[in-house]
């Protein structure tokens, strides 16, 4: 019995003098600096200050230089399922507004210059959109100038599904959920709220006349694909959600989802090689001086 009491005795002694020399171990490391400006892949989060990317602080330069030079970025949240309004939410900010799987539009955000796409296109060919596909006017020219191009070099695009106001959204993250399950739905559907379509400046394409391309292996390998994966960008339009980019996207890969970021946005995010939701996520926290 004492000898057992012995035994027990010095391994709690043992015991505290791991405990102590741990503790003095890491007091002297110290706190660890905060990590910065690196994606939740651990990939570096992007130029501070996208060259030429407008931002509505531009007119507001002694902020403005200050926030850029001197504010670190806030690490991309990881794509946790969550309903917080989104920070940019006004009809004017759908450049800049960021819509993932947290980030979310109010239920009554709605586009006031919504055109009919069937008829916006029927000059290029009847068939280039059905009528009744909405789509905002600030990115119809270039969209038309983006068909009429693709038809000239053999290529025939089709809008299959522009504006989705908040109520279309609901059903069709519904309708994923009856076929694929809630898990699944997640991953390739957005929440009422959450969609790009939402904004108005979302589209997604097919070959015309051809099966929907999330029923193709991968649309972007056929010639349609390819052609509007290498040029969008030049018109104005950028693939949301590439291949291999899921936990930064926070969706499926979806080489029919382009959304309309403007001429000069489009070519700055294209060349920074980051995805949309990289892009904007690093604009919003730098202009903000978060
Ligand atoms: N498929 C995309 C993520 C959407 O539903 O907006
Ligand atoms: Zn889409």
């Amino acid at each position: 019995m004492r000898k057992r009491f012995r035994r027990a005795a010095a391994l709690t002694l043992v015991t505290l003098a791991v405990v102590w020399v741990a503790v003095a171990a890491v007091a002297a490391v110290g706190t660890p600096e905060p990590v910065a400006a690196t994606t939740e892949s651990g990939e570096p989060a992007g130029p501070l200050a996208p060259a030429g990317a407008p931002s509505p602080t531009q007119s507001e330069p002694e902020q403005g230089v200050m926030a850029v030079s001197t504010i670190s970025k806030r690490a991309l949240p990881s794509c946790e399922v969550g309903d917080e309004p989104t920070a940019r939410a006004e009809l004017g900010d759908w450049p800049y507004t960021v819509l993932d799987t947290r980030f979310m539009l109010p239920a009554a955000y709605a586009p006031t210059d919504l055109v009919d796409l069937g008829a916006a296109l029927s000059g290029i060919s009847r068939y280039a959109a059905p009528a009744g596909m909405l789509f905002r006017e600030v990115g119809v020219a270039d969209l038309q100038a983006l068909v009429q191009d693709a038809q000239a070099a053999g290529i025939a695009l089709e809008v299959i599904s522009a504006y989705r106001s908040f109520d279309y959204q609901q059903r069709t993250f519904d309708g994923w959920v009856a076929e694929d399950g809630y898990e699944q739905a997640l991953r390739s559907s957005a929440r009422a709220g959450h969609s790009e379509h939402q904004l108005g400046t979302a589209l997604d394409l097919r070959t015309r006349g051809g099966p929907p391309a999330w029923d193709l292996a991968d649309w972007a390998t056929t010639p349609e694909g390819a052609w509007t994966a290498a040029n969008a960008w030049r018109y104005g339009f950028v693939m949301s959600y590439p291949s291999g980019k899921e936990s930064i996207t926070c969706y499926m890969y979806e080489p029919w989802h382009y959304r309309y970021l403007g001429r000069e946005l489009a070519a700055d995010v294209h060349a920074s090689g980051l995805t949309t939701r990289e892009y904007l996520w690093n604009l919003e926290t730098t202009v903000s001086g978060e």
